[in-house]
């Protein structure tokens, strides 16, 4: 499938993931819709929903998910499935592994090799797909070497159940350790105006320059958008909100950068996918610049 121009996901261009996955680069992170946090509260599944079927609506063809996100008995891929499927053609869903969680939502240790298994043939069965479109190895901080478990991934791979690798949460030196063991298309790291390190910007000049995508979790800070002066005075100078600069700012770093801001209202959904079509000019980065490297 192509993506089409007109829809409002589709403004900020798109990405060819893999090399043959054409993916908006405003796409969505499906974290909060369970809940507002691990602890919950929860969030009313019908209006998760309404907001992923808004999304797609909107051009988003990119949802980034992963089994551990749930809150009791609602899950992240569950309510994709129940808004989604069967999937329109070209819809790309990218899942995450490595993490262990309990069914009371209680963290476990990094999943072995069995587990990552167990947890790629999870996401089949409840997104009800026969083969995963992207899923990203997430390195918990305990590990220093993803070598064994991306080698579990990709086994997995060339099982043909998953079309492309990720990786998560890793330094260069993680991200070189699984690119000898099999293609990387994604990194999904921690990244935004406020949170970025030297070692990110390398990193991210370095999936640029190479074709990976780059996709930075916690794009609005995570729990809320910051309120800071920089930000309130470029958003004020475009009539955007402070959500809508940090997305485009992301937007404008790199052509490889995909963004996925989650959310589980409606009215933020509008806005953050309208931020494709905010364009930041000189003036507005150099303020922001001057922002991240006080955040540095
Ligand atoms: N690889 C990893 O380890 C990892 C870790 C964390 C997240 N992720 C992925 O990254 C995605 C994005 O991260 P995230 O969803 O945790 O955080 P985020 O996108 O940085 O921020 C989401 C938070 O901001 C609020 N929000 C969203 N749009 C807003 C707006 N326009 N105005 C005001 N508040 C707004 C949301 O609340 P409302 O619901 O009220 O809008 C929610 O509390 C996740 O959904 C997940 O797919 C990956």
């Amino acid at each position: 499938m192509t993506t089409n121009p007109a829809l409002p996901a589709n403004a900020a261009g798109t990405f060819l993931l893999g090399g043959d996955l054409p993916v908006s680069r405003m796409g969505f992170g499906a974290m909060k819709l369970p809940s507002r946090d691990w602890e919950g509260p929860a969030c009313d599944p019908e209006q998760s929903v309404r907001v992923l079927r808004r999304a797609v609506e909107l051009g988003v063809d990119h949802i980034d998910t992963a089994w551990f996100y749930f809150f009791r008995e609602v899950s992240a891929h569950g309510l994709i499935r129940r808004a989604l499927h069967p999937y329109r053609d070209g819809l790309v869903i990218a899942t995450k592994v490595g993490p262990g969680r309990d069914p009371e939502g209680r963290w476990l240790e990094p999943a072995d090799r069995e587990a990552l298994r167990a947890a790629v043939h999870r996401d089949l069965r409840e997104l009800g797909v026969d083969r995963l479109d992207v899923v990203h190895l997430r390195r918990m901080p305990s590990q220093s070497s993803i070598a064994e478990p991306f080698a579990a991934l990709a086994e997995l791979r060339e099982e043909g159940l998953i079309r492309h690798l990720g990786v998560s949460n890793v330094n260069e030196a993680q991200l070189a350790e699984a690119e000898a063991i099999a293609p990387v298309v994604t990194v999904q790291n921690k990244f935004s105006v406020l949170d970025r390190t030297a070692e990110q910007d390398r990193l991210l000049a370095d999936c640029t320059a190479r074709g990976i995508a780059f996709v930075p979790f916690y794009p609005l800070g995570g729990t809320g958008v910051p309120d800071h002066p920089a930000l309130r005075r470029v958003a004020e100078r475009h009539g955007a909100t402070r959500a809508q600069v940090m997305v485009a700012w992301l937007l404008a770093l790199s052509p490889s950068v995909l963004a996925i801001p989650g959310t589980s209202s409606p009215a933020h959904l509008e806005e953050n996918i309208a931020a494709a079509a905010l364009r930041l000019d000189a003036a507005d980065l150099a303020e922001l610049e001057k922002l991240t490297v006080s955040a540095k």
